[in-house]
């Protein structure tokens, strides 16, 4: 065997028994490196004649293609394994059970403020959202409490600078939806036309300085209002009554209006209800303020109280959930406990 043929044979050899990248490369110096066996041959071409050099220099590069090739070939093979025992490093069981995904839901009150969203829009009712920072005027003033009036003591609240206050209920929203459904009537009128009558529910916060297992200083109401030239207290007895029964999937479910006051209606009534069985039968629950709406009211939302007549009740949700739920602690609904929360997905 020539020379060339053994450097050929030892560089195969050598190459075989690398088992990492790097030990190949170091072997590959060896050889076609600078100081490496081929490329000292090439150099000692220069003491041959033309004709040798010709024959010799065509022989080494064959034999240096040849290694190259030998080397190409323990790299993939070197690559190869590598990625092999990579993925069989990184396999898993497809079979083993996932980590539980925890999945978020809607808050109580928030299912409690939909049910009652989707039973009033049934008897035709809009729906509204107005500011919970108020102004003294929408919150009592237009709602027939003027400053001094012993009604505004009952609704301590938190003042803002600038003669704002955090609406104590949902009523100033009777005034503001009242004021801008004519404001668009009138927009629209033609000679004759009358005008639509305004029905809708307004649900949202409101705050008072009052915190204990059944108040919260944040709390939620919601308002309904039924205006038009016919429509009396036997109007708000029949949909509150149908309400009750929808929103609580009872039929004998017993309402009664005793008689209360507040100063925005007259006459007023708070609306009790009892359960016919279940843990709760047999005690009358307070469940809302109502009452025919005052003429001065009716005068504050632009109207003529000769001629315009109507009811209006307010009703919290979060006591509302509550009973729905038999839930007997209020705070729990804003505690954030998630143990407590996840029962109602
Ligand atoms: N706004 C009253 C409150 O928070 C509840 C109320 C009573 C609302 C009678 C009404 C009503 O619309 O007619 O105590």
């Amino acid at each position: 065997m020539n020379e060339l043929d053994s450097l050929v044979k030892q560089a195969k050899q050598l190459f075989a028994a690398c088992s990492s990248p790097a030990e190949l490369e170091n072997a590959k110096a060896q050889f076609l490196g600078k100081a490496g066996h081929l490329t000292m041959l090439m150099k000692g071409l220069s003491s041959l004649d033309i004709e040798a050099k010709k024959a010799q220099g065509a022989l080494i590069n064959a034999a240096k293609q040849t290694i190259e090739q030998a080397l190409n070939d323990c790299r993939q093979q070197l690559a190869q394994a590598e990625l092999q025992a990579q993925l069989k490093a990184e396999t898993f069981d497809v079979s083993l059970p996932s980590q539980a995904m925890s999945q978020g839901g809607l808050h109580p009150v928030s299912l409690s403020l939909e049910r009652i969203e989707q039973i009033f829009t049934s008897m035709g009712f809009d729906v509204a959202q107005g500011p919970e920072i108020e102004t003294d005027w929408f919150n009592f003033t237009a709602l027939n409490t003027p400053e001094d009036h012993p009604a505004r003591s009952m609704h301590d609240t938190f003042y803002v600078e600038g003669g704002y206050l955090l609406r104590t209920h949902t009523s100033p929203m009777q005034i503001r939806h009242a004021m801008a459904h004519v404001q668009t009537y009138r927009d629209r009128l033609d000679a004759g036309q009358t005008m639509p009558e305004i029905r809708v529910i307004a649900p949202g916060r409101t705050y008072r300085v009052d915190s204990d297992a059944t108040h919260s200083p944040m709390f939620h109401q919601c308002e309904g209002l039924w205006i038009g030239e016919n429509i009396s207290f036997k109007d708000l007895k029949v949909v509150f009554t149908d309400f009750c029964h929808a929103f609580f999937e009872n039929d004998h479910l017993v309402l009664r209006f005793r008689p209360s006051f507040f100063p925005f209606t007259e006459p007023s009534a708070e609306i009790d209800i009892q359960f016919p069985d279940g843990p709760l039968a047999g005690r009358w629950l307070e469940v809302a303020g109502s009452g025919q709406v005052h003429p001065n009211v009716i005068r504050n939302m632009g109207l003529d109280p000769e001629r315009f007549m109507g009811f209006a009740f307010g009703m919290g949700p979060d006591r509302l959930t509550m009973l729905r739920y038999g839930v007997n602690d209020l705070r729990l609904f804003f505690d954030g406990d998630i143990r407590f929360l996840s029962q109602f997905q």
